[in-house]
């Protein structure tokens, strides 16, 4: 069975292609390498046997879409990851967010639509309950004005789903992340940033390796245990299997409706100073980190309630943060050839 993987070079994209391969799906790739490398493919190779196909081109470029789609009309079904997903760069470029994420997505509805397609799954994230009033956040829990243009791509990308889905045969799962983290377990794929990272384990690591100075570890007076904020972080292999179940589910008509949303946590959350303690443990190293003032935007405390994920999917997160910390770490060290010992 041939799946379309959009953003299928990327960090998660990847993680999740493996998983696919894995279960035996036939897979093809559309990347423009705009935040990825061909290289991808290599070790996605290495680690599964198999080589994906994988096509370049901008998934903007209505024409070059419509051209994939009509050669590979026969997908069941494709997973969508491609599109920007800096938060700050958002706020300062939000023209170049709102046409990468709303207009590639458009783009594939259409296609999906004249070639009969069925099946996407779409990857959302937690970024649109904004600082939920309940925790944990299941589901149903409101959905907050975004905060950054970013996030807002998430949520009207949502609608323009549900819309078209009311209109047409198409049916759609959005799965809501909440902070993916780690590596796969052979360090062949993981997360590469480009340039600073703005996400907490790449600049733990970063700074581990020698690469930054110092990690900022922005504030430390919000009303949490040890003033630090909380976050539900899950591992990026759990979070690319949860998508190979989606994928199962529709292409077996096991859906409950036509279009669905699930949380992708783990139902635990973790402060700043816990994730850096659990890099201490794995590593043996001690971490330079200073307090810094509050981040903008930040909120304080958010994690998943994921029951309707496990029982509905079938679906459990199983890897502990120790083992997203340490995955991250042999990555980082695998991919500058460098060991650092404690
Ligand atoms: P990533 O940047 O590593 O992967 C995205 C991939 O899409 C990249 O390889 C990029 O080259 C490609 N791409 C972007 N725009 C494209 C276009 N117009 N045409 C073709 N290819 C294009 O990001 P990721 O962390 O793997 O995120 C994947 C998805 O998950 C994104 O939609 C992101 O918004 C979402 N998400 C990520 C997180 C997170 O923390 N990483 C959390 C929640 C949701
Ligand atoms: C986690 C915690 C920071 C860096 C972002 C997006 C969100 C989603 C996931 C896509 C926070 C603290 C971080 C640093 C720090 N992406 N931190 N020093 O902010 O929860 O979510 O990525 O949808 O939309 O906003 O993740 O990893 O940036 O931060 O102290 O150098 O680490 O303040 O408390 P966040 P993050």
């Amino acid at each position: 069975m041939k799946i379309l993987v959009t953003g299928g070079t990327g960090y998660i994209g990847s993680h999740t292609v493996v998983e696919l391969q894995n279960k035996g799906f036939e897979v093809v790739i559309v990347d423009n390498l705009s935040n990825s490398s061909a290289e991808i493919v290599d070790h996605i190779e290495e680690i599964t046997g198999v080589r994906p196909v994988l096509e370049v081109f901008d998934l903007v470029d209505r024409e070059k879409t419509a051209d994939f789609f009509k050669r590979h009309h026969d997908i069941a079904g494709l997973i969508h990851f491609a599109a920007f997903k800096a938060v700050g760069e958002s706020v300062e470029k939000p023209l170049k967010y709102y046409r990468n994420n709303l207009v590639a997505l458009m783009n594939i509805l259409e296609s999906m639509r004249e070639n009969k397609i069925k099946n996407i799954v779409f990857s959302s994230s937690c970024t649109v309950y904004g600082q939920p009033d309940e925790l944990p956040v299941s589901e149903n829990a409101p959905i907050k004005k975004a905060e950054s243009p970013y996030g807002n791509t998430k949520q009207i990308s949502e609608e323009i789903m549900q819309d078209t889905i009311k209109t047409a045969d198409i049916h759609g799962i959005a799965l809501r992340y909440f902070n993916p983290i780690g590596a796969h377990p052979s360090a062949l794929i993981g997360e590469l940033p480009i340039g600073v990272p703005n996400n907490l384990v790449p600049f733990i690591t970063q700074t581990a390796i020698g690469l930054r100075d110092q990690l900022s570890v922005f504030g430390n007076d919000y009303p949490t245990p040890d003033g630090t904020p909380i976050r539900d972080y899950i591992h990026v292999v759990d979070l690319a299997k949860a998508h190979v179940v989606a994928i199962d589910r529709m292409v077996n008509q096991k859906m409950k409706k036509d279009f669905e949303v699930f949380n992708l946590g783990t139902g635990n959350g973790y402060s700043v100073l816990e994730v850096i303690k659990a890099f201490e443990k794995v590593s043996g190293l001690k971490l330079n980190y200073k307090i810094v003032g509050r981040r903008e935007g930040d909120v304080i405390q958010v994690w998943a309630d994921p029951g309707y994920s496990n029982k509905e999917l079938g679906w459990k997160a199983e890897l502990g943060l120790e083992e997203m910390v340490d995955s991250a770490w042999k990555w980082e060290q695998a991919y500058r050839g460098k060991t650092v010992k404690p």
